[in-house]
Protein backbone atom coordinates (compact mmCIF):
# COMPACT_ATOMS: atom_id res chain seq x y z
CA UNK A 1 0.00 0.00 0.00
CA UNK A 2 1.40 3.44 -0.92
CA UNK A 3 1.46 5.76 1.95
CA UNK A 4 -0.85 8.20 2.44
CA UNK A 5 1.63 10.39 3.96
CA UNK A 6 5.80 9.81 4.17
CA UNK A 7 7.86 12.14 5.96
CA UNK A 8 11.31 10.93 5.30
CA UNK A 9 14.55 12.28 6.83
CA UNK A 10 12.71 15.84 8.76
CA UNK A 11 15.05 18.75 10.10
CA UNK A 12 12.93 21.86 11.45
CA UNK A 13 13.38 24.04 13.95
CA UNK A 14 12.77 27.86 14.52
CA UNK A 15 15.09 30.03 13.24
CA UNK A 16 18.92 29.09 14.06
CA UNK A 17 17.29 26.46 16.55
CA UNK A 18 16.60 23.25 15.28
CA UNK A 19 14.11 20.62 16.53
CA UNK A 20 13.28 17.59 14.50
CA UNK A 21 16.61 15.33 14.05
CA UNK A 22 16.16 12.83 10.88
CA UNK A 23 12.49 11.95 11.82
CA UNK A 24 10.91 9.00 9.67
CA UNK A 25 7.76 7.52 9.47
CA UNK A 26 4.60 7.50 7.58
CA UNK A 27 0.67 7.24 7.78
CA UNK A 28 -1.16 4.61 5.28
CA UNK A 29 -4.45 5.40 4.54
CA UNK A 30 -7.30 5.31 6.85
CA UNK A 31 -4.54 4.20 9.52
CA UNK A 32 -3.99 5.89 12.79
CA UNK A 33 -0.76 6.76 14.02
CA UNK A 34 0.23 8.13 17.22
CA UNK A 35 2.96 10.54 17.88
CA UNK A 36 3.93 10.24 21.71
CA UNK A 37 6.71 11.37 23.78
CA UNK A 38 7.72 13.92 26.28
CA UNK A 39 6.28 17.56 26.61
CA UNK A 40 9.08 19.58 24.23
CA UNK A 41 9.89 16.33 22.98
CA UNK A 42 9.12 18.00 18.89
CA UNK A 43 5.74 16.68 18.74
CA UNK A 44 3.59 19.81 17.38
CA UNK A 45 6.89 20.59 15.57
CA UNK A 46 6.39 17.75 13.76
CA UNK A 47 2.76 18.07 12.88
CA UNK A 48 3.23 22.03 12.02
CA UNK A 49 6.49 20.70 9.53
CA UNK A 50 4.21 18.19 7.99
CA UNK A 51 1.20 21.17 7.59
CA UNK A 52 3.27 24.17 5.94
CA UNK A 53 3.57 25.90 9.10
CA UNK A 54 7.58 25.37 9.12
CA UNK A 55 9.96 25.12 6.33
CA UNK A 56 10.75 21.81 7.32
CA UNK A 57 14.90 20.20 5.33
CA UNK A 58 13.51 16.78 4.11
CA UNK A 59 10.69 15.38 2.55
CA UNK A 60 7.11 15.42 3.19
CA UNK A 61 4.90 13.66 0.65
CA UNK A 62 1.36 13.44 0.79
CA UNK A 63 -0.70 11.00 -1.87
CA UNK A 64 1.95 11.33 -4.81
CA UNK A 65 2.70 14.89 -4.21
CA UNK A 66 5.77 16.30 -2.61
CA UNK A 67 4.54 18.66 0.08
CA UNK A 68 7.73 19.71 1.51
CA UNK A 69 7.54 23.20 2.63
CA UNK A 70 4.67 24.01 0.51
CA UNK A 71 2.23 26.82 1.84
CA UNK A 72 -0.89 25.78 4.16
CA UNK A 73 -3.38 25.94 2.00
CA UNK A 74 -1.89 23.71 -0.47
CA UNK A 75 -1.89 20.69 2.25
CA UNK A 76 -5.46 21.26 2.95
CA UNK A 77 -5.98 21.00 -0.76
CA UNK A 78 -4.31 17.49 -0.91
CA UNK A 79 -6.47 16.55 2.17
CA UNK A 80 -4.92 17.07 4.89
CA UNK A 81 -6.99 19.35 8.19
CA UNK A 82 -4.63 20.05 11.18
CA UNK A 83 -6.36 20.54 14.39
CA UNK A 84 -3.79 22.25 16.33
CA UNK A 85 -2.79 22.79 20.04
CA UNK A 86 -4.96 24.63 21.70
CA UNK A 87 -7.55 24.48 19.22
CA UNK A 88 -7.72 27.29 17.28
CA UNK A 89 -11.22 28.20 17.22
CA UNK A 90 -12.33 31.83 16.30
CA UNK A 91 -13.69 32.88 19.78
CA UNK A 92 -15.53 36.01 18.76
CA UNK A 93 -17.63 33.57 16.21
CA UNK A 94 -20.45 31.28 16.91
CA UNK A 95 -20.10 27.68 16.52
CA UNK A 96 -22.10 27.85 12.92
CA UNK A 97 -19.89 30.19 11.91
CA UNK A 98 -16.70 28.50 12.76
CA UNK A 99 -18.40 25.25 10.98
CA UNK A 100 -18.76 27.45 7.98
CA UNK A 101 -15.49 28.71 8.06
CA UNK A 102 -14.09 25.67 7.87
CA UNK A 103 -15.89 24.69 4.91
CA UNK A 104 -15.14 27.92 2.83
CA UNK A 105 -11.21 27.04 3.24
CA UNK A 106 -11.58 24.13 1.04
CA UNK A 107 -14.30 25.97 -0.93
CA UNK A 108 -16.81 23.02 -0.52
CA UNK A 109 -20.13 23.19 0.52
CA UNK A 110 -20.41 23.22 4.69
CA UNK A 111 -21.71 20.07 5.91
CA UNK A 112 -23.09 21.01 9.16
CA UNK A 113 -25.30 17.79 9.54
CA UNK A 114 -21.70 15.92 9.67
CA UNK A 115 -20.50 17.21 12.84
CA UNK A 116 -23.69 17.73 14.55
CA UNK A 117 -24.35 13.92 14.00
CA UNK A 118 -20.75 13.11 15.26
CA UNK A 119 -21.14 16.42 18.28
CA UNK A 120 -24.68 16.57 19.12
CA UNK A 121 -23.47 19.31 21.88
CA UNK A 122 -22.20 21.56 18.94
CA UNK A 123 -26.28 21.20 17.32
CA UNK A 124 -27.48 23.06 21.11
CA UNK A 125 -24.82 25.02 21.15
CA UNK A 126 -24.53 26.57 17.32
CA UNK A 127 -25.69 29.82 17.93
CA UNK A 128 -23.01 30.32 20.95
CA UNK A 129 -19.76 32.28 20.06
CA UNK A 130 -16.97 29.90 20.54
CA UNK A 131 -15.05 31.57 22.98
CA UNK A 132 -18.08 30.63 25.92
CA UNK A 133 -17.88 27.12 25.07
CA UNK A 134 -16.31 24.54 27.68
CA UNK A 135 -12.97 23.13 26.62
CA UNK A 136 -13.99 20.28 25.60
CA UNK A 137 -16.56 21.53 23.69
CA UNK A 138 -14.36 23.75 21.97
CA UNK A 139 -12.02 20.55 20.96
CA UNK A 140 -15.38 19.18 19.07
CA UNK A 141 -15.37 22.49 17.63
CA UNK A 142 -11.99 22.25 16.27
CA UNK A 143 -12.40 18.55 15.52
CA UNK A 144 -15.90 19.69 13.47
CA UNK A 145 -14.62 22.48 11.96
CA UNK A 146 -11.20 20.23 10.10
CA UNK A 147 -13.82 17.72 9.00
CA UNK A 148 -15.76 20.60 7.21
CA UNK A 149 -12.41 19.88 4.60
CA UNK A 150 -13.74 16.36 4.40
CA UNK A 151 -10.20 15.37 4.98
CA UNK A 152 -8.19 12.72 4.08
CA UNK A 153 -6.03 12.73 6.76
CA UNK A 154 -6.64 14.62 10.40
CA UNK A 155 -3.42 16.34 12.17
CA UNK A 156 -4.58 16.12 15.83
CA UNK A 157 -2.58 17.91 18.45
CA UNK A 158 -3.59 16.67 22.23
CA UNK A 159 -6.95 16.53 21.43
CA UNK A 160 -7.54 15.42 25.49
CA UNK A 161 -5.58 18.22 27.02
CA UNK A 162 -7.23 19.74 29.85
CA UNK A 163 -9.83 17.53 29.27
CA UNK A 164 -12.16 15.52 31.81
CA UNK A 165 -11.03 11.49 31.72
CA UNK A 166 -14.58 11.30 30.73
CA UNK A 167 -14.94 14.01 27.86
CA UNK A 168 -11.35 12.76 26.79
CA UNK A 169 -13.04 9.02 26.45
CA UNK A 170 -16.12 10.59 24.77
CA UNK A 171 -13.80 12.37 22.22
CA UNK A 172 -12.19 9.37 21.58
CA UNK A 173 -15.09 7.41 20.81
CA UNK A 174 -15.95 10.02 18.12
CA UNK A 175 -12.58 9.74 16.47
CA UNK A 176 -13.03 6.16 15.97
CA UNK A 177 -16.35 6.43 14.46
CA UNK A 178 -14.69 9.07 12.51
CA UNK A 179 -11.87 6.70 11.50
CA UNK A 180 -14.25 3.30 11.61
CA UNK A 181 -17.22 4.84 9.37
CA UNK A 182 -15.12 7.40 7.05
CA UNK A 183 -11.38 6.28 6.91
CA UNK A 184 -9.71 9.22 7.04
CA UNK A 185 -6.45 8.66 8.63
CA UNK A 186 -5.11 10.11 11.48
CA UNK A 187 -1.86 11.30 12.96
CA UNK A 188 -2.68 11.65 16.69
CA UNK A 189 -0.18 13.64 19.09
CA UNK A 190 -1.17 12.32 22.82
CA UNK A 191 0.26 12.99 26.43
CA UNK A 192 -2.37 9.98 27.19
CA UNK A 193 -0.50 7.33 26.06
CA UNK A 194 -2.49 4.99 27.29
CA UNK A 195 -6.02 5.76 25.58
CA UNK A 196 -4.34 6.30 22.11
CA UNK A 197 -2.74 3.18 21.80
CA UNK A 198 -6.13 1.28 22.13
CA UNK A 199 -7.25 2.85 19.01
CA UNK A 200 -4.02 3.38 16.83
CA UNK A 201 -2.73 1.13 14.53
CA UNK A 202 1.17 1.97 15.03
CA UNK A 203 3.06 4.66 17.28
CA UNK A 204 6.19 6.77 16.91
CA UNK A 205 8.20 7.69 20.40
CA UNK A 206 9.70 11.12 19.41
CA UNK A 207 13.02 12.11 22.22
CA UNK A 208 14.46 15.73 22.04
CA UNK A 209 14.03 15.70 17.93
CA UNK A 210 14.26 12.36 17.30
CA UNK A 211 12.01 8.55 16.69
CA UNK A 212 13.48 6.58 19.33
CA UNK A 213 10.87 3.62 18.68
CA UNK A 214 8.65 2.67 16.34
CA UNK A 215 6.07 0.21 15.70
CA UNK A 216 2.29 -1.04 15.95
CA UNK A 217 0.11 -0.17 18.89
CA UNK A 218 1.07 -3.61 20.48
CA UNK A 219 4.36 -3.34 20.26
CA UNK A 220 5.19 0.38 21.45
CA UNK A 221 2.56 -1.01 24.15
CA UNK A 222 4.72 -4.01 25.47
CA UNK A 223 7.51 -2.11 25.05
CA UNK A 224 9.41 -1.52 28.62
CA UNK A 225 10.75 1.50 28.34
CA UNK A 226 7.96 3.37 27.30
CA UNK A 227 5.56 1.02 30.06
CA UNK A 228 8.01 2.59 32.79
CA UNK A 229 8.65 6.48 30.62
CA UNK A 230 4.79 6.88 29.84
CA UNK A 231 2.06 4.10 30.57
CA UNK A 232 2.98 3.64 34.42
CA UNK A 233 3.38 0.05 34.86
N1 LIG B 1 7.71 29.00 18.44
C1 LIG B 1 8.83 28.47 18.96
N2 LIG B 1 9.99 29.17 18.97
C2 LIG B 1 11.11 28.63 19.49
N3 LIG B 1 11.20 27.39 20.00
C3 LIG B 1 10.07 26.66 20.03
C4 LIG B 1 8.82 27.15 19.51
N4 LIG B 1 7.88 26.19 19.66
C5 LIG B 1 8.51 25.15 20.25
N5 LIG B 1 9.81 25.43 20.47
C6 LIG B 1 10.81 24.53 21.07
O1 LIG B 1 10.90 23.37 20.28
C7 LIG B 1 11.02 22.19 21.09
C8 LIG B 1 9.91 21.21 20.73
O2 LIG B 1 8.67 21.80 21.03
P1 LIG B 1 7.30 21.13 20.62
O3 LIG B 1 7.37 20.63 19.23
O4 LIG B 1 6.24 22.13 20.93
O5 LIG B 1 7.23 19.90 21.63
P2 LIG B 1 6.01 18.96 22.05
O6 LIG B 1 4.83 19.31 21.20
O7 LIG B 1 6.52 17.57 21.86
O8 LIG B 1 5.77 19.26 23.50
C9 LIG B 1 10.99 22.66 22.52
O9 LIG B 1 12.30 22.75 22.99
C10 LIG B 1 10.36 24.02 22.43
O10 LIG B 1 10.81 24.86 23.45
MG1 LIG C 1 3.00 20.03 21.70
Amino acid sequence: MNALLEVEGLHAGYGPVNVLDDVSFSVGEGETVALLGANGAGKTTTLRAISGMLKPRGRVRIGDHDATGRATEKIVRLGVAHVPEGRGTFAPLTVEENLRLGAYTSGGKPDLERAFTLFPRLEERRHQRAGTLSGGEQQMLAIGRALMLRPRLMLLDEPSLGLAPNLTRELFKVLRRIKEDEGTAMLVVEQNANLVLEFADAAHVLETGRVVLSGTADEVSADESMRKAYLGY
